[in-house]
Formats: structure tokens, sequence, C-alpha cells
């Protein structure tokens, strides 16, 4: 596999050495740690992880031609390629909107793209991956979190597990971007939406800002990466990131 992973033993946080090294790093550069000692989530939170029992890692994507209104392809692709290294290990995940991967109703692996914008066009991202391995006990305050270990009973070795999860994620990118095309995006569109968690199923959200509790069914995702909802009502209405929150 054509790629480079630089391990370190800590780091404040591979997505913030991603982007010190972000102008200097080849496309698709890896950068792994055994531990994090500011390690970020989604929304301002920090995550935590128990040192040498998981993966954290951050991609360098660089491209030349992406344009800003198309950036949720990324999102696509390393979801995409978690849930088929996931498969591949005997977990049926699945993705949770936008930045979530899950199994049943637990957390197994968190999600943080940070892009590079020039204008209007993305210039590259770092994506940040923190995946539950080995860890058995979670002390922190992450509400629903599970481990491959809780899963499959046995530990792994980090480094393999990387190369094949970092694998993935790698050819669905470079398939992606050396044959882009419609078909391929319907192709990813379909896989994206049948992986979706919650999909068709009745269960509880609050609309955010507003407070509102409604029953809902996923329908998809728009061309605009928003959620489509249909409401008990028969409605529908289209949710941006920070406009929806599931009740779990
Ligand atoms: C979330 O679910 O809140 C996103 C979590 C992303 C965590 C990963 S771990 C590797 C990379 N470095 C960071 O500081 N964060 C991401």
């Amino acid at each position: 596999m054509a790629f480079t992973i630089k391990w370190f033993d800590t780091i404040d946080s591979t997505n913030s050495e991603a982007l010190r090294q972000f102008k200097d790093s080849d496309d698709f550069t890896v950068f792994a740690s055994n531990y994090q000692t500011s390690g970020r989530g989604q929304k301002g939170t920090s995550w935590e992880s128990a040192s040498g029992k998981n993966l954290t890692f951050s991609i360098v994507l660089k491209y030349s031609n992406l344009k800003v209104e198309n950036q949720f392809v990324i999102s696509k692709i390393i979801a995409l390629g978690i849930k088929r290294y996931l498969k591949s290990r005997s977990i049926d995940a699945k993705i949770k909107w936008p930045n979530d991967i899950y199994v049943n109703d637990n957390k197994i692996c968190g999600i943080l793209i940070e892009n590079h914008l020039l204008g209007d066009i993305l210039s590259g991202s770092i994506a940040g991956i923190g995946l539950n391995v080995n860890q058995d006990v979670f002390s922190s305050d992450a509400p629903n979190p599970v481990s491959m270990k809780n899963i499959l009973n046995r530990e792994m070795v980090l480094e393999e597990e990387l190369e094949a999860l970092a694998g993935h994620i790698h050819d669905l990118y470079y398939s992606y971007f050396s044959y882009l095309s419609s078909s391929t995006e319907n192709r990813l569109d379909g896989e994206y939406r049948e992986s979706l968690y919650r999909l068709e199923e009745l269960h509880s959200y609050e609309e955010t800002p507003g407070g509102e509790l409604i029953r809902a069914r996923i329908l998809g995702i728009a061309s605009d990466a928003s959620l489509i909802l249909e409401k008990e009502d028969g409605s529908t209405k289209m949710y941006q990131f920070k406009e929806i929150r599931y009740i779990l």
C-alpha cells in the first residue's frame, strides 16, 4: 500500500501535528500516535483515549480540484472506509450522520475533519480518526462508547489495524479521485445511505435551537449534505448539522 505512516509515542493531537507538517507532506500521509495529550473532538470537545489502546490518527489529504460545495464527499469516503474496514473484521457498523460510527447504539469511532480553503477551492483536509480498539473500560464523559475488543473479545495489534483501516480509506479515496464521475459518486451515495444509522426507523430527535422533540424517520442525505427527516405527520424537513440532535 503506497502511503507513509508516521508514528509518534506521545503528541498533543495528531490533527495538530498533521497541520504543522501539512505543507511538507505528500497526499495521504498518515500521522498516528499512541497517546494524545490534547486530543480534539467535534464541537470543541476533547477526545480521550487510553494510552496505547486505540487508534488515534490523522490523514493529510491534498486536492487539486475539489469545490467547497462538494466537501461532504470527503466525509463520505472516510466514513465508508471505516465501515468497510470494520466489516472486514466482522463488525457491522453504521454511520451516524455526519461524523460518528456506531455499532448498535454505541459509538466505536469519531471523525474530525478540518479543511484548508483557498478562496472557494478546497486545497486539502486533515481527517482525524479516533477508533476504539483495545480499550475495555471507558471512564470519560463520552456517553456510549464501545471498542472492537468489547465486541470481538480479543485484542488487536494496532499497527496492523492501522494499515488495514487506512488502506480501505486509501482505496476509496483514490478510486473516487481517479475516476471522478457521476456514477462513482452515485455508488458512494447509495452505499452511504444504506449505511445510515436509524435509516427509515421511527426515532426521537430534538430540533436545535428551540428544543422541540419530534418523532421522525431518516430518509437520506440531501445534495447539500443535510439530513432529510420525515416527521410522523408525513411532512419532510432538512436539517443541517447543528439543527438536530439524536435522542438515544
Ligand atoms: C468526535 O467524535 O468528537 C471526533 C473525534 C476525533 C478524534 C480524533 S483522534 C485523532 C485525531 N486527533 C485529534 O485531536 N482528534 C482526532
